[in-house]
């Protein structure tokens, strides 16, 4: 069993994002700037918005954080967003989800300006990169390709299987997995909880690659999976003795597999290092620099 490591993996793209924007701040250009709405208090959002303002510095970008409290109502916050939208010194915008139950999130994201949509959240850069054209991808999704490139696994023809449908990690990693996309071209099922168990097991038995994000510890079991697997765990699950664990038995399932993500360190870093990507994106369309 390998690791996937994603903090090394991060890390090597983070240092090149420096270097690139080192250059273009050397040649007169400003820095990229990314601007974070955090809405209310949520404790794992706390800690992700953290790991993304430092990410921010560490590849030589600008940041700022908005905290706004759990009673901002939903069109003071489309006001905030139609402001951000107008300024152009802001290259990224996101705001951190969840977002308080009187508030739609559909309609934040709906708000956002597409080229500014670093989460690739909005309709417009999901359909676009469903029809496979450029567009923001949604971080963790986009992550996950990276690492799986950095490490040269193989995906062309292989049968993954997904587990999870959200809008932000499962439903767009099935379609950038089997999509003809930088890496991608495999056979996909995308499981959910809908999914009866019976033919759950029988996709994960014969599954070469596996992404699981359903946000429950030890929901794959080594029962589950064939030897050589690659897993892909995406959970990442607070215990009540504080320790951090993903979806995946990992001292289990890991000695089956030929490839797996540790939690923490694996994907949770890919995500972060994949936003940044995009965000330099979003600078280097403002720029012309593409
Ligand atoms: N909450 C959990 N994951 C994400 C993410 O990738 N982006 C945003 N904006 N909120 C999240």
């Amino acid at each position: 069993m390998k690791l996937l490591d994603g903090k090394k993996c991060a890390e090597s793209l983070i240092t090149d994002i420096s270097r690139r924007v080192a250059a273009y701040v050397g040649s007169g250009l400003r820095k990229p700037h990314m601007t974070v709405i955090l809405v209310g208090e949520h404790a794992p959002s706390e800690s992700y918005v953290k790991s993304k303002i430092t990410s921010c510095a560490r590849a030589g970008f600008e940041s700022a954080l908005l905290r706004f409290p759990e009673s901002i109502t939903e069109s003071e916050l489309l006001a905030k967003i139609a402001e951000i939208n107008a300024d152009p010194a802001t290259d990224g915008l996101i705001v951190q989800l969840p977002v308080p139950k009187h508030i739609n999130p559909q309609n934040i994201i709906n708000a956002i300006d597409p080229d500014k949509d670093i989460d690739g959240f909005h309709p417009t850069n999901f359909g676009r990169m469903t029809l496979g054209q450029k567009a923001f991808r949604p971080a963790t999704a986009y992550g996950i390709c990276k690492l799986l490139q950095f490490y040269e696994i193989p995906v062309k023809g292989k049968h993954c299987v997904v587990i999870g449908r959200s809008n932000i990690v499962g439903k767009p990693i099935s379609i950038m997995l089997s999509n003809d996309f930088e890496i991608g071209n495999a056979t996909v099922t995308l499981a959910h909880i809908e999914t009866p168990r019976e033919l759950l097991l029988d996709e994960t038995r014969r599954a070469d690659i596996i992404v699981v994000a359903v946000g429950i510890p030890g929901f794959i079991t080594e029962d589950m999976v064939k030897d050589g697997v690659v897993m892909i765990d995406v959970g990442i699950n607070r215990l009540d003795n504080g320790k951090l664990v993903g979806d995946v038995d990992f001292e289990n399932v890991s000695k089956k597999c030929s490839w797996i993500t540790p939690v923490p360190g694996g994907v949770g870093r890919m995500t972060v290092a994949a936003l940044m990507v995009n965000t330099l994106m979003a600078y280097q369309n403002n720029f012309d620099l593409l």
